[in-house]
């Protein structure tokens, strides 16, 4: 009860338009550096070399959380721009990931797939992997609709999938037929029951037979998840079914699970940290919360402790 208070509490700041201004305005602030890589690009390379230090990869989330128009995805596609350039230049170990959204899936499909090419190939010219997030049910067919078309021209693309969703096992097998890297992760949206496992047993053991599945294809599958049951379970198939250290790689956001991620990487795991960017940090920031409002415990030390 008190959970789903703070949620909605947390969702209704998320979309706060003058606090979403103020935040833009006042840089990263009320201990959102816990959770987000830099609003500006300076900010972001500091934050990937520290990573990049430790031996952890990075994909860096291009931010665009908000979009009222061609102008606002375009200001997406240049934080990608800007974020492509800093890794190439830096020698950064880096992705990007993105939700089509933020290039304008709202405005229309034809303006999303034209940015998204856009970012692609500057992507491929700079050699830096481009993943597409995956958003609301509404919108799921279309964006794997779209990244099925992208992946015949480009090599340089994945997709997230969401393992809560009935409907991911027939994707996974749809999608086999162009090799795709699938990034999977149990789900942020809360969807009906009728397309929706609920149920945190089934989703969870949807999620393993789905990572299982992509695994044994030979597919590249990036397991994006906070929780030790899944992680462990990746860890007993690999061996099991002799999988090789570069077919797969652990993905965890920034500012959860730190120990873990470095844990992993030492005993010679890939893991990669998902590093938002960009001035939408706000939005981004309020949602982490709301997803689970145990965050507040962390940010609430990274504020005092200044
Ligand atoms: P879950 O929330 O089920 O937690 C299970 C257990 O993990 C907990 O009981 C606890 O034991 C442990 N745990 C979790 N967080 C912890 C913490 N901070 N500290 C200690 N223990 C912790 N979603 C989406 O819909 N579309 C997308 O494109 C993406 N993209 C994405 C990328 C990456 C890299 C990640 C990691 C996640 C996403 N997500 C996402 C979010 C995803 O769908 C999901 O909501 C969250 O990752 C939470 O699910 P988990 O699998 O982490 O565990």
């Amino acid at each position: 009860m008190v959970e789903e208070t703070m949620r909605g509490f947390f969702t209704f700041l998320a979309h706060n338009k003058p606090l979403i201004k103020i935040a833009r305005k006042s840089g990263l602030t009320l201990g959102g550096s816990h959770f987000v890589g830099g609003q500006e690009v300076d900010g972001m390379v500091d934050q990937v070399k520290e990573f990049n230090q430790k031996g952890l990869g990075v994909t860096v989330d291009c931010l665009g959380e908000r979009i009222d128009g061609t102008e606002d995805a375009k200001a997406t596609v240049n934080l990608c721009y800007q974020a492509i350039h800093a890794l190439h230049e830096n020698k950064l170990k880096g992705q990007i990931s993105l939700k089509l959204y933020s290039v304008g899936l709202e405005l229309s499909e034809e303006i999303a797939i034209h940015n998204m090419r856009n970012i692609l190939e500057e992507a491929k010219e700079h050699n830096v992997f481009v993943t597409i997030n995956m958003e609301e049910y509404k919108n799921c067919g279309k964006i794997i609709q779209i990244f099925r078309n992208l992946r015949k021209e480009y090599d340089n693309i994945g997709i997230a999938l969401q393992a809560n969703l009935y409907r991911t096992e027939t994707d996974v097998e749809k999608l086999d037929e162009l090799s795709p890297t699938i990034r999977f992760v149990k789900g942020a949206y809360k969807e009906s029951r009728d397309v929706d496992m609920d149920d945190k047993s089934n989703v969870d053991s949807n999620y393993q037979n789905l990572v299982k599945t992509n695994l044994l294809k030979g597919n590249y599958t990036q397991i994006a998840t906070h929780d030790n049951d899944m992680i462990d379970f990746v860890k007993k198939i690999v061996k099991e079914y002799q999988i090789p250290l570069d077919q797969f790689e652990f993905q965890m956001l920034q500012g959860m699970r730190d120990e873990k991620q470095k844990e992993l990487s030492d005993e010679g795991y890939n893991v990669v940290v998902y590093v938002p960017f960009g001035p939408d940090w706000y939005t981004y920031f309020m949602k982490r919360l709301a997803e689970r409002p145990a965050n507040v415990g962390f940010t609430l030390m990274s504020v005092f402790r200044r």
